[in-house]
């Protein structure tokens, strides 16, 4: 039951990881201001929510189906919730995919663009009318530094992500005439089931198409790199939740928003040199020329913050 004070927020994806924080944290809310609509494309995966959100369920958290890449799914949803009125709209619903393109289908890569992409646009189209019409509103999308700057071996998932934010920030100028703001949550790796899908789904696989030297890279000096990089700098869904309720909660919500200070640096670099060389030619040989420093360089990072750094979560100036 929905108070005329709470504010209704739906977020799809909340079986697991970032979704679910986010959803438990804003449920409950010590001052109970929002009414969560909590939705995910299996119900039969509703346990880990229920169990995370304890007594407020069926009070300030309701749960629906919604698989973000079904028109009739997200209609049906929105059937469910009286008067469709939405506040806050949060975006998180997302899948990941990492490897030698050689090896990954079109119609995998169609995938990713489906539910990353198309499935932001699906959920935007459909809440957008109603909050222009009573000038209010946040749609606010949980996208990623990877968003802003392209990784090796993510060039799918890095192009949803990106394709994702040039459409936000078309949009977001139109949106403010009407008082409606958009804002991205850009995060840095985090430990959620995302990472492990991505571990267990190479490790099963065989790169089919893929000359032997770029399986090599990708096996041997990506992967590790890269599960380096999610023991250094990693954060978890909760810290994620709370620079996402802080952005609601701000007095002026920014566009950007990076949530590992740690990932600054990265995409400044990117606007320090206009030509793009100085990006591609750090990762390059940090990746395959650094490796050895940027093992130690991690490690050093990692029992420098022991968790400390990657508490103090913080939101990047605008
Ligand atoms: N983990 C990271 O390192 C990281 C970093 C930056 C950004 N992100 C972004 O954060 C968001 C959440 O990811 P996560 O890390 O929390 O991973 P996760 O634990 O795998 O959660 C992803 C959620 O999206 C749901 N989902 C996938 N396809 C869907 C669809 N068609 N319709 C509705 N829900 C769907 C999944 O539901 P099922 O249970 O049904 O699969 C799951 O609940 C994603 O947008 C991701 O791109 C993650």
């Amino acid at each position: 039951m929905t108070t005329a004070a709470q504010k209704v927020v739906l977020i799809p994806g909340c079986s697991s990881g970032i979704g679910l924080r986010i959803a438990v944290m804003l449920a409950r809310d010590h001052m109970e201001r929002y009414h969560v609509i909590a939705t995910m494309r299996d119900v039969k995966r509703k346990n880990k929510l229920l169990e995370a959100a304890g007594d407020v369920y069926g009070k300030t958290l309701s749960l629906l189906t919604l698989d973000v890449c079904s028109d009739e799914s997200v209609k049906h949803c929105m059937t469910r919730i009286k008067d469709q009125h939405i506040d806050i709209l949060i975006n998180n619903a997302g899948i990941g995919l990492v490897g030698p393109i050689e090896s990954i289908s079109l119609d995998d890569m169609k995938k990713v663009f489906e539910t990353n992409f198309f499935g932001v646009i699906r959920m935007i189209k459909e809440v957008m009318p109603d909050m222009k019409k009573r000038r209010a509103g946040h749609i606010i999308v949980i996208s990623s530094a990877m968003g802003l700057q392209g990784v090796v071996f993510n060039d799918v998932y890095a192009a949803s992500k990106f394709a994702t934010e040039g459409f936000c920030e078309s949009l977001a100028v139109q949106l403010l005439k009407f008082n409606v703001i958009v804002s991205m949550i850009e995060p840095g790796p985090v430990h959620t089931e995302f990472e492990m899908k991505m571990i267990t789904d190479v490790s099963q696989t065989e790169f089919p198409g893929a000359d032997p030297d770029t399986v090599h890279y990708f096996k041997n000096v990506y992967l590790p790199s890269s599960v380096d990089i999610f023991e250094a700098l990693g954060q978890t869904p909760d810290d994620i939740a709370k620079c996402t309720k802080k952005v609601m909660e701000a007095a002026c919500p920014g566009f950007h928003n990076l949530t590992n200070p740690l990932y600054t640096p990265i995409v400044a670099m990117k606007f320090a040199d206009e030509t793009g060389d100085l990006s591609v030619h750090t990762f390059y040989h940090m990746l395959f020329n650094m490796t050895g420093i940027m093992r130690v360089t991690l490690n050093i990072i990692k029992c420098l913050t022991c968790g400390c750094l990657r508490r103090r979560t913080t939101i990047s100036p605008h």
